[in-house]
């Protein structure tokens, strides 16, 4: 569904992408892993068309997304559903009319119906008990699952992308998350994840893919990534042993 055909990404002068390549199916179960700063959000951005490459080509379902439209590339981004890092809920509304305000935005259902998809969604993950309550007096974990749900609310997407979900959260709502994170593609929906914690990624993911200098250096599964000679994994597998 994916493609990355050696896209080069910079900020300015600073190189955050260097002939990055990859491919991946819509069904497939992803970690896209790396250090803080590494160019994973970009790859995000970059997957959504909300920047473009500098050189290399990022082809969607086929489509060679660089010389779509903003409306052209409106469809694309509807193929996913995405909860950026930030995963930022509206402030002024509290959780329930947050949730409406997707199905408000995108769908034509009724009041009626937006209501009973609304507590479903939040049912869904829990958080049904907190309709009333304003973002401010949510958890961190709460917070990052109402955000979950309220991306799913509008459409259903091909596949989820994930921004370091599990960051700033305490661990037993990870494990919510992640729980999560698995249910919604229980039915052969693939995700990619992004983050610099490989103790989450192990929870979820099938597929790694590491970016160290901009470059792309090891794609490969579970047992590969346990073996791997690479060094910075090494350390980045050595954190396990520190924090499971
Ligand atoms: N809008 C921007 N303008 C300039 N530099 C940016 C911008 N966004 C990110 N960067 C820089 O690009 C690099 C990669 O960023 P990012 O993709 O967010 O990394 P990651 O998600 O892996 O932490 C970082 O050094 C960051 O400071
Ligand atoms: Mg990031």
């Amino acid at each position: 569904m994916i493609t990355f055909d050696k896209v080069s990404f910079a900020y300015g002068t600073q190189e955050v992408l260097h002939e990055v390549s990859f491919s991946i199916n819509a069904d497939e179960r992803v970690a896209i892993l790396g250090g803080s700063g590494g160019g994973k959000t970009t790859i995000l951005k970059l997957i959504l068309g909300l920047i473009r490459p500098d050189s290399g080509k990022i082809i969607i379902d086929g489509e060679d997304i660089n010389g779509k439209t903003e409306d052209e590339l409106r469809a694309v981004r509807m193929k996913f559903s995405i909860v950026f890092q930030e995963g930022a809920l509206f402030d002024s509304l509290n959780v329930k009319e947050n949730v409406a305000f997707c199905l408000r935005e995108y769908t034509k259902m009724s009041e009626e119906e937006i209501d009973r998809k609304v507590r479903e969604l939040l049912r869904l993950v829990g958080v049904e008990q907190a309709m009333e309550l304003m973002p401010e007096e949510l958890s961190g974990g709460m917070h990052r699952r109402v955000a979950i749900v309220r991306s799913l609310a509008a459409y259903e997407p091909q596949m989820f992308l994930y921004d370091e979900p599990s960051t700033g959260i305490d661990p037993v709502n990870v494990d919510q998350i992640c729980r999560l994170i698995l249910d919604l593609s229980k039915d052969g929906k693939g995700f990619i994840i992004v983050t610099h914690k490989i103790v989450d990624a192990l929870k979820v993911a099938e597929r790694f893919l590491f970016i160290k200098n901009s470059r792309m250096v090891f794609d490969g599964n579970r047992n590969q990534l346990t073996n791997t000679s690479i060094a910075d994994i090494q350390v980045f597998m050595n954190e396990l042993h520190y924090k499971a």
